[in-house]
């Protein structure tokens, strides 16, 4: 099964704002999907939305400008390589390939508009643009999206298992085995960081913004009266 020469070794392959970018998603995705029924949530699930959003937005970016194995170019494939890698598979030759195979790669692209579509139909939804077919069509998007990832998860699981080699542990280190001149040069750490940033600023704004709950505002008011009504005027800085 091992098909590497000897003189492979752990190389770079998926730079850091690649992995940042991919871990983001998996929670904010988690996130507004778990937030989606509730009304009390909704700002959560706007918030996290939009992160989605945003993260795609940036990845499609990086998808033109980023590293070899970041770049769409080098693993968005016509259906014609997509079949032959599936008899391949099916017969029991997995190709092995250092980036994004070309079923998976199906399955990412469809992951990135399917997310385009969740966030724009969810922001129409929110602004009370759309009518009832755009609410409808923002739960299907939401749908749809959760069957691919399941989907996702479980291929990279096989093709982990099928190759003997962690593909999740990849998205984390970044490495995985190959020649050395197969790697990237280097992991653009800070525009990583960068991405960490926005991402933790927009939720810190949108947290500040967030109303009380009407609960806090309630015992807020019941306690600011009890204050009054014995006449004390220490601080109220809270
Ligand atoms: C715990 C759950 C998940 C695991 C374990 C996982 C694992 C992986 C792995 C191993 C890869 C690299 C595949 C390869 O080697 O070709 C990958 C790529 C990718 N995954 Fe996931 N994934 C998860 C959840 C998600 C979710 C929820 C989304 C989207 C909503 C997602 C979107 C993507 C995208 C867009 C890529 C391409 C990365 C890039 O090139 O930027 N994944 N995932
Ligand atoms: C990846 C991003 C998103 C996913 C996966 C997602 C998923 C969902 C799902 C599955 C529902 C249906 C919940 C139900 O069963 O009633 C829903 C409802 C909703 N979403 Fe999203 N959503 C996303 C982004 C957004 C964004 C960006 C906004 C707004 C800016 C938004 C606004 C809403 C609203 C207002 C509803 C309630 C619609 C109703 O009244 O039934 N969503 N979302």
């Amino acid at each position: 099964m091992n098909t590497m020469s000897d003189d492979s070794r752990k190389i770079l392959v998926w730079d850091a704002p690649v992995r940042v970018f991919h871990w983001l998603l998996v929670l904010s995705f988690a996130g507004a999907y778990l937030t989606a029924e509730s009304e009390r949530w909704r700002l959560a699930h706007v918030s996290l939305g939009y992160t989605v959003g945003g993260l795609v937005a940036f990845r499609i970016l990086w998808g033109l400008l980023g590293t070899r194995y970041a770049r769409f170019g080098s693993f968005v494939r016509g259906p014609r390589v997509v079949a032959r890698y599936a008899r391949a598979l099916l017969a029991g030759k997995p190709e092995h390939h250092i980036g994004h195979n070309p079923a998976g790669a199906v399955g990412i692209v469809l992951l990135l508009l399917l997310s385009l579509a969740a966030v724009a139909s969810g922001w129409a939804n929110y602004s009370e643009l759309g009518g009832k077919l755009i609410e409808e069509l923002h739960e299907v998007a939401g749908n749809l999206m959760l069957t691919v990832v399941i989907v996702h998860v479980a291929a990279a699981l096989v093709m982990s298992w099928l190759h003997r080699e962690n593909l999740v542990r990849s998205m984390v280190t970044g490495k995985k085995t190959g020649l050395t001149g197969q790697g990237i040069q280097k992991p653009w750490r800070p525009v990583a960081l960068i991405i960490v940033v926005a991402v933790m600023g927009f939720w810190w704004l949108q947290w500040q913004g967030a109303p009380e709950p009407a609960g806090m505002v309630a015992s807020a008011a019941i306690s600011s009266l009890g204050k009054h009504a014995n006449h004390r005027h220490d601080d109220e800085n809270d």
